[in-house]
């Protein structure tokens, strides 16, 4: 009960903030920072899977990721989910145009990936930086288009230039 109270009056401050502020709107259509928890409290467990990052990465090489967030909470409508991915090195870059889109310095999804729970895009691995964090943040929604009873979940991986052979 106090929680749900908590989750009213967040709601209450934040739509004062979409009133007052031209620029933020609701984010169906992408995620607004990478931090999701701070606005969606309350819910549900939730895990994000990254799969397709290296331990050790070959510097410029592309590797397709794909990022899940699995939950055991339903959708009530198409609203299903969200995410958004930061790389500390190397490039984020589209795969999926449909589904996921870069804003700003991270990727996020689009309203068509607000659909889905799980997106696919491409990481381009540093030249010159040894060491890269890749940190997502995801929200498995439960599709009533407010920020209360979401499933929230947060993940990073950390990948390493491999050595370089040539240069025994
Ligand atoms: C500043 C507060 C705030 C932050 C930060 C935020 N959200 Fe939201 N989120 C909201 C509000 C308000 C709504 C309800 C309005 C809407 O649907 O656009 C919402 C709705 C959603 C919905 C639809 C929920 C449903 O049940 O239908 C998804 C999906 C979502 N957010 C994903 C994310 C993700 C992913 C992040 C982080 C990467 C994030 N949000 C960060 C405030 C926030």
């Amino acid at each position: 009960m106090k929680n749900m109270l908590l989750c009213l009056t967040l709601l209450l401050v934040m739509l004062f903030l979409l009133v007052s502020n031209d620029d933020a709107q609701g984010h169906r259509n992408s995620a607004m920072n990478l931090e999701c928890a701070s606005c969606h409290l309350e819910g549900p467990p939730a895990k994000i899977i990254i799969k397709g990052i290296p331990a050790k990465f070959q510097p410029g090489k592309a590797y397709q990721v794909t990022v899940e967030v699995v939950a055991k909470l339903k959708s009530l409508s198409e609203s299903k989910g969200g995410f958004a991915v930061q790389a500390s090195a190397g490039t984020l870059k589209v795969k999926d145009e449909k589904r996921t889109q870069i804003l700003g310095d991270y990727l996020t999804h689009t309203p068509e990936g607000n659909k889905v729970r799980k997106w696919t895009f491409l990481w381009i691995a540093p030249t010159v930086e040894e060491e890269a964090i890749i940190t997502v943040m995801g929200v498995a929604a439960n599709g009533d288009y407010a920020p209360c009873g979401d499933a929230v979940a947060a993940d990073a991986v950390v990948s390493k230039k491999a050595m370089d052979k040539s240069k025994k």
